[in-house]
């Protein structure tokens, strides 16, 4: 595939993960989870806006009783050097008591999820665990506990399946790299 950015930057598309495999992996996932969280309560918080056909087709599987609420959070947060997080929308639910289900789309250097770890156990949760799509373990600064990974994938930008490349691509039914010629 061909395209243009803004920029009018020549790129191209190829696929790293395709549909069917994202479509199996997230199957099993969705297993793992109805079996770990059998007969609890649960408030399932997504990060916007990455997560959202990963998390639709995740939640559409989930056979415990279940609420959703979403987090923003700017990426700027994790490129400046302080790592500090910028909330753009925070949570709408109490999740004191409650079990919470953190899902995320990627982890690259961890700063994200670290931030918004730390803010959600300051919540007083009764348990947190935390579900990403991929897993970019080359580019970690932050180690985070993360109980539920789709793929570990190599240090490359990808898009589609809901990521973005300047907002393009969500999309792809599929997880693809992108590749610039300059
Ligand atoms: P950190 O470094 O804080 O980053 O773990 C997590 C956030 O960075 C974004 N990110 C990406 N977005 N393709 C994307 O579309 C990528 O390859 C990529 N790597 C990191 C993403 O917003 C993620 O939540």
């Amino acid at each position: 595939m061909k395209g243009r950015d803004h920029s009018e930057m020549t790129h191209s598309l190829e696929v790293m993960i395709s549909a069917r495999r994202i479509r199996d992996r997230v199957k099993v996932l969705t297993q793992e989870l109805n079996r770990d969280f059998q007969g609890r309560d649960v408030v399932v918080v997504a990060l916007l806006k990455g997560t959202v056909v990963f998390l639709a087709d995740l939640i559409r599987g989930i056979e415990f009783p279940m609420r959703l609420d979403f987090m923003g959070v700017s990426s700027y947060g994790s490129k400046t050097q302080s790592g500090k997080l910028i909330v753009t929308q925070d949570l709408r639910m109490d999740v004191r008591d409650r079990h919470v289900l953190l899902v995320d789309d990627i982890l690259d250097t961890g700063r994200t999820l670290h931030a918004v770890q730390r803010r959600l156990r300051r919540l007083q949760p009764a348990s947190l665990r935390t579900c990403v799509l991929l897993d970019k373990p080359e580019r970690r600064e932050k180690q985070v506990p993360v109980e539920y990974v789709g793929f570990r994938i190599p240090n490359r930008f990808v898009v589609g399946y809901g990521l973005d490349w300047d907002e393009h691509y969500r999309n792809l039914p599929h997880i693809g790299v992108v590749k610039t010629a300059a």
